[in-house]
């Protein structure tokens, strides 16, 4: 959990069941027709690490959870390799639903998804975020510099309007089908934890982020707009401060995020 957020905790919990219910009800995504499931994301609310990958596949598609099939085995033992566990931190996707065949997302479905995106980071307020592979790399970066390029070198971003540490790394699926990119992905990993460690005597101001290194990101994706609430189930928002009145959440929400035990 950040030392310094705007948001407690509690509250930052029950925005993401907003969001994800949100979602659900009003994601205008092209592929939402073609998908199985709507992944959103899961893990630690209060994460101090965060990943971004590409998009669901297909094992993703069929659970609703991001990084279940083969690369996110793959992501469970690099971070156990750290001492870390998923439950430590959030995994999300630059898209929420499957592109059909695995094929690489359209600008159009990058367009949709990334605000939603955008407002978890914002919500989870993490001190790292990893971006895995090309798309979340040069989405998050705001440059076309690719992967093979910047992974390993943390960056200083402003990100939903707070300083993050950026962390470019290869995707695991990359790793899967390349020993040597497996290999790099590892040496990679394994200064995720030293990262942190700075990342976290920064937010304390041991060592305060120079601001003339963050530049802003790029493209000013607005936020979404909160789709209206039509009511009429037992989800309601209550009037200012987004805080809905049937925050807690249902048993396939809790299944499908991993959240909030
Ligand atoms: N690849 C991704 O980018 N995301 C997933 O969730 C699974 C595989």
């Amino acid at each position: 959990m950040s030392a310094v957020s705007a948001n407690p905790a509690t509250e930052r919990r029950v925005e993401l069941v907003e969001l994800y219910r949100r979602l659900s009800e009003g994601h205008a995504c092209p592929l939402a027709s073609s998908r199985t499931r709507l992944v959103f994301g899961s893990g630690n609310a209060d994460a101090e690490l965060m990943f971004v990958g590409e998009a669901p596949g297909s094992e993703e598609d069929r659970q609703g959870k991001p990084f279940v099939g083969r690369a996110g085995k793959l992501l469970d033992a690099l971070l156990e390799e750290i001492g870390m566990r998923r439950e430590d931190a959030f995994v999300a996707n630059v898209l929420k639903c499957r592109p059909p065949g695995n094929r690489d997302p359209l600008p159009e479905e990058i367009e949709e998804c990334s605000p939603w995106l955008f407002r978890q980071i914002e919500l989870i307020e993490p001190l790292v975020v990893c971006t895995l592979g090309n798309f979340a790399t040069k989405l998050l970066t705001g440059s076309r510099v690719g992967i093979t390029k910047v992974h390993g070198t943390p960056q200083t971003h402003e990100l939903a309007g707070r300083s993050v540490q950026l962390y470019p790394i290869f995707h695991p699926a990359a790793a899967l089908r390349t020993e040597s990119v497996r290999e790099l992905l590892r040496a990679d990993f394994a200064r995720l934890p030293a990262l942190l460690e700075e990342a976290r005597a920064s937010e304390r101001g041991e060592r305060p982020v120079d601001p003339a290194a963050a530049p802003e990101l790029g493209p000013g994706l607005p936020k979404p707009e909160p789709p209206l609430d039509e009511g009429g189930g037992a989800y309601t928002r209550a009037a200012p401060g987004g805080v809905e009145a049937d925050p807690a959440p249902r048993a396939a929400e809790r299944s499908q995020l991993d959240l909030f035990g």
